[in-house]
């Protein structure tokens, strides 16, 4: 499998049957984004929040590719109203798309779809489990701050070998939150998020990588630059 990382808390997973997943396409106006996103190539769109930088693109490349998307209730609900089929889901559900299982799970943020003109609130905001085809497990926090399903649910419960987590702070955990959340949860690999986006959430991934060495030294941060591909 492969993980692309399209800047900030966008990523395109190619699974070993070549099925391709989009998790929160924020592409257009993310100004790191290593791709266009009428480039884009998705079977599966997955959506953690509301927020412009994280539905980014979703309806346009659902639209050109037929995508199906995977969002909370209440964006579903939105969505559908849009003429798009989306699969609405609720924290602790899972559901199965080809061979991989898509278990969606708290995050602590918020999800106001701050990208109609009227803000509009979205449900709660989410993070996702990706159960692989061959059990391996990708975790995507969405954003959020450190909290305590980190230490219980995700990591007794899911058991994730990967975690995608913010790092940029202001917004979501900074670099300290961050390291003790990858403790927490106790993965193989972290891959950073959520930073260097933007100048508010300017962060070095290799302090952070050093801080999570200290903190616990099994687990290896892969810093991906947008364009990367992290594959296994
Ligand atoms: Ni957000
Ligand atoms: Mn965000």
């Amino acid at each position: 499998m492969k993980i692309k990382w399209l800047g900030h808390s966008a990523f395109q997973i190619t699974t070993n049957n070549y099925l391709k997943i989009l998790i929160d396409p924020f592409i257009s106006n993310n100004p790191v984004a290593p791709v266009k996103v009428e480039e884009l190539a998705a079977d599966l769109i997955l959506v953690t929040h509301g927020h412009q930088d994280h539905f980014g693109d979703t309806m346009e490349i659902a639209d050109r590719t037929g995508a199906a998307i995977i969002a909370n209730h209440e964006h579903s609900v939105y969505l559908s109203k849009q003429g798009f089929e989306a699969m609405g889901m609720n924290i602790g559900g899972s559901t199965k798309v080809q061979d991989i299982k898509v278990t969606m799970l708290n995050s602590n943020h918020s999800s106001d779809m701050d990208f109609i003109e009227d803000i509009c609130p979205g449900g709660s905001s989410c993070g996702f489990i990706l159960t692989m085809e061959n059990n391996r497990k990708i975790y995507h926090s969405g954003d959020t701050g450190l909290f305590g399903d980190m230490k219980t649910v995700i990591r007794d419960v899911y058991q994730p070998d990967i975690a995608l987590l913010p790092i940029g702070d202001l917004f979501t955990m900074g670099p300290e939150e961050a390291a003790i959340a990858a403790h927490w949860i106790n993965p193989e690999i972290v891959i950073p998020m959520h930073y260097n986006t933007f100048p508010q959430i300017e962060q070095n991934p290799l302090e952070y990588a050093e801080r999570v060495e200290k903190l616990n030294p099994n687990i290896k941060v892969v810093a991906l630059e947008p364009g990367e591909e992290y594959e296994e």
